[in-house]
C-alpha cells in the first residue's frame, strides 16, 4: 500500500525503517525516506504506521 503517493513510499518501507533503522518519529523517517514534503497528506498516516510498528515491536520483544 502506498502511504506517500508523491514519492511512492509504501507502508512496508516505513515499517522497515522503524524495525531496521530505529526510526521513531516523522523527523527520523524523513531523514531516511523522502516523504511528506510535497503535499503533506501522508504525514498522519506515516505517523500511525510508525506508532503501530513500535507497539508491535515492543510486544514481540516481551515475548522473546
Ligand atoms: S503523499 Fe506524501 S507528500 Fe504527498
Amino acid at each position: 500500500m502506498y502511504v506517500c503517493m508523491c514519492y511512492g513510499v509504501t507502508d512496508t518501507a516505513i515499517r522497515q525503517a522503524v524495525t531496521s533503522n530505529g526510526v521513531g518519529n516523522i523527523r527520523d523517517l524523513r531523514e531516511q525516506l523522502q516523504l511528506g514534503s510535497q503535499c503533506g497528506k501522508c504525514i498522519q498516516m506515516a505517523q500511525q504506521i510508525i506508532d503501530a510498528t513500535i507497539i508491535d515491536e515492543s510486544l514481540f520483544k516481551d515475548v522473546g
